[in-house]
């Protein structure tokens, strides 16, 4: 796309700090007077500067248009990464859950075996230790599998996952959180079932990490086209305006907005200082996409 010479001189000199009543007439042109505010873009044109109005207006609709195609790819390449970030997960998920897990199952037998056939005070003191740190080990692994992709959410659906998920929750941190269900009979296309997983997973590690919530509540709601779910707490709550600059600190909201996009979803936040906070994702459910679904 062609940028204007007039513009792109206007707007470097404009970057550099220079005020317009500098830059025009530098470019040969009339000083604007100080309190002159154009009636309407039309008579910019048409006035002594119209050449130089045409050459901004021109590197404007450059800018607005490279912008736009900047954004569309940065969409795509965000949805490619999400895409590949829970194929993975997936993946890992699954090999420590067959291999790793499995490994130290088989520890786990053999410890019990080795400790059947002594009576050596020292080795038996030995095993005991070895099969609580080999204990210890396999439960961590299985919470990992669980924590990166838990088989119930591709084998039984969202609302079983999340009530397994809401009940590892309640007995980690200090808030009771309960899951319910409205109108769901069938399971939901994958897709928006492990988007809505991982979106009510962000809502409640941010109730754990910023809101000194007591209790939680996870609303599942199936209308003919249309699936929501809000997380509501009884926290701190916060200033969803301030949400630019909390975007500093993390990515947990952004990346909400970003995966409900893909499946054609919104979030809404509703916050006050001191009452609580609830999210809302809202997921449309055109008819032919109600049954079936692609996996992310
Ligand atoms: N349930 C909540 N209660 C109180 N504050 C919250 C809650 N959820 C989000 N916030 C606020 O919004 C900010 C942005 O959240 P997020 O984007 O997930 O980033 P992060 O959790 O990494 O800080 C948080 O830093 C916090 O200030
Ligand atoms: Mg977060």
């Amino acid at each position: 796309m062609r940028r204007s010479t007039t513009g792109r001189i206007a707007a470097d000199s404009l970057l550099q700090g220079q005020g317009l009543d500098e830059v025009v007439p530098a470019l040969g042109y009339a000083a604007p007077g100080k309190d002159a505010v154009p009636e309407a873009p039309a008579a910019c044109r048409a006035c002594g500067n119209g050449p130089f109005v045409a050459g901004l207006l021109d590197d404007l609709r450059t800018g607005v248009e490279e912008s736009k195609r900047y954004r569309a790819q940065l969409q795509h390449m965000s949805s490619r990464v999400l895409s590949a970030h829970e194929t993975e997960r997936k993946h890992i998920a699954r090999e420590l859950h067959d291999d790793t897990a499995q490994a130290l199952t088989s520890i786990l037998v053999r410890l019990r075996l080795l400790e059947r056939s002594t009576k050596d005070h020292e080795v038996l003191h030995n095993v005991e230790e070895l099969r609580e740190l080999t204990a210890g080990a396999l439960e961590s692994v299985r919470r990992m599998a669980l924590d990166l992709r838990p088989a119930a959410l591709d084998d039984l659906g969202l609302v079983p996952a999340l009530q397994a998920y809401a009940d590892r929750y309640s007995h980690t941190w200090p808030v009771s959180v309960t899951v319910e269900v409205e109108g769901l009979k069938r399971r939901l296309p994958a897709d928006v079932e492990l988007v809505l997983y991982r979106v009510v997973q962000e809502a409640l590690t941010n109730v754990a990490k910023h809101a000194a919530a007591s209790s939680a509540r996870v609303l599942v709601s199936r209308r003919r086209n249309e699936v929501t779910v809000s997380i509501e707490d009884d926290g701190l709550g916060f200033d969803p305006d301030d949400l630019p600059r909390a975007y500093g600190s993390g990515l947990g909201i952004f990346g909400m907005r970003e995966r409900l996009g893909l499946v054609g979803g919104e979030v809404q936040l509703q916050s006050t200082k001191r009452h609580g906070t609830r999210i809302t994702a809202r997921v449309p459910l055109p008819a032919k996409r109600a049954e079936a679904g692609r996996a992310l």
